[in-house]
């Protein structure tokens, strides 16, 4: 099977890591990629946000399958395309992806299905917004409608600057404030059947010990031997099934992967959004406990076929990404910064180092192109070797100005330090 993946970060290494596992998988392309990406595909210039470019360059390698990584060609109608051209598409049309897409699409969805999630109100004028804020009280939690790159929710108990980032947006979502930890639930969806994937958790704030602002992750890990034993089975049966009903009754039925962010409040678990591709970072740590090759079932998801791809098989132990961020990330990372120590953290026992914000600069020159930079990744018999594999791994780089969070995985994002 010949694949082409579409993409360029950390959560696409990881994805070409696991496709290039796959004895199944006789040809790896991928576009854009990035230089880690390269090692592993032949990377090709295509826009990924272009379903005409996309198409061409699918049938040019003669892709078996296509791979779509991030939202953004989702929601532009690459998969669309891509299936219009007769060829298996991993990841959702564009009126399916809207489930990411739109928050307001999403909470639609989730109030036909009598999915579980935060009570909401969309808000097109302040007077709107004004309403919503005194019946929801604080924290207050607003959303941009549409995509924003990770930078679309506040939460915050300013009442200032909750109305500020409404204004801001246009329209939003504004909804009741969720109380519990955070977990990320995959599920691979072929447009009926739907397969869930380890739960892992990601850690969205910047700083140590959740201070600091709102992120597109600054790590991850899996498993979560703290969650209920039943998670990803609830989840399927309460979130993922009738979100995947929903939808097929909508005539836009589902396939790719369906992300189910989840609060795990006191009163049970709620969704905190869906997403409509796999995340990032935690892609990184879930791939690298799957044992099921990659590219078969990703192509069962593709062609209605996972009701026969039978149970997932994963490998003991822990994993754990730690992020390598840019200096000025999130608000405005550094480029251009030259990166180092890739090969000695490479060699630190059960690590290895993805790529995501980076690009060549002439022969052997990695530089920084992104926020987050690289994903030191870290695997052991436990979570606390796994977590020591992947800061000794991450201590190893050097870039100028680099940076990371020294928590991951210490103790569960979302929880209060413990009493002293
Ligand atoms: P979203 O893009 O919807 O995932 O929001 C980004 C982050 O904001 C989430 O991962 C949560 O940490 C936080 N957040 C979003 N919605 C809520 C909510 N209703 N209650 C508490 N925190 C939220
Ligand atoms: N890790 C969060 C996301 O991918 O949206």
């Amino acid at each position: 099977m010949r694949v082409l993946l579409i993409g360029s970060g950390g959560r696409e290494h990881a994805l070409a890591r696991a496709l290039a596992r796959d004895r199944e998988v006789t040809g790896l392309h991928a576009a854009p990629g990035n230089p880690g990406i390269a090692t592993l595909a032949e990377t090709h210039d295509a826009t990924a946000t272009d379903p005409d470019s996309v198409t061409a360059l699918a049938a040019k390698v003669g892709a078996d399958l296509v791979v779509i990584g991030p939202e953004a060609p989702l929601v532009a109608g690459v998969g669309d395309a891509v299936r219009a051209a007769g060829l298996a598409c991993f990841g959702p049309g564009r009126a399916a992806a809207m489930i990411e897409g739109s928050k307001s699409f999403a909470k639609q969805v989730m109030a036909e299905a009598r999915i579980p999630t935060a009570a909401a109100r969309t808000c097109a004028t302040g007077a709107e917004v004004d309403a919503a804020l005194d019946a929801f009280g604080p924290p207050y939690v607003v959303k941009a409608d549409g995509l924003a790159a990770g930078k679309g929710v506040v939460v915050t108990r300013d009442r200032q600057a909750a109305a500020a980032h409404a204004a801001e947006c246009g329209t939003v979502v504004i909804e009741e404030f969720l109380d519990g930890p955070e977990v990320s639930v995959f599920a691979l969806a072929d447009g009926d059947t739907a397969v869930a994937l380890l739960p892992a958790q990601d850690y969205k704030r910047a700083r140590d010990g959740d201070a600091g602002p709102n992120t597109g992750g600054m790590g991850a890990y899996a498993p979560l031997l703290w969650a209920p034993a039943g998670l990803a089975g609830e989840a399927l049966a309460t979130v993922i099934r009738p979100a995947l009903a929903e939808l097929r009754r909508r005539g836009t039925p589902y396939s790719g992967l369906l992300y189910a962010g989840l609060s795990l409040t006191a009163a049970g678990i709620r969704v905190v959004e869906f997403n409509a591709r796999f995340g990032d970072p935690e892609t990184q740590v879930v791939l690298d406990r799957l044992d099921t090759p990659l590219g078969g079932l990703l192509y069962a998801a593709a062609t209605g076929g996972l009701a026969g791809a039978g149970p997932l098989s994963w490998a003991p132990g822990a994993a754990v990404a730690v992020v390598v961020a840019a200096e000025g990330y999130p608000d405005g990372p550094a480029r251009g910064d030259e990166i180092g120590g890739l090969d000695e953290a490479g060699r630190v026992p059960g690590a290895y180092v993805l790529q995501a914000g980076t690009s060549a600069d002439g022969p052997g020159r990695l530089v920084s192109s992104g926020g987050r930079v690289l994903n030191a990744v870290g695997t052991g018999p436990d979570l606390a070797a796994a977590r020591a594999a992947a800061y000794q791994a991450a201590a190893k780089i050097s870039m100028r100005g680099a940076w990371y969070r020294r928590d991951i995985a210490g103790r569960p994002a979302g929880t209060p330090p413990p009493e002293p």
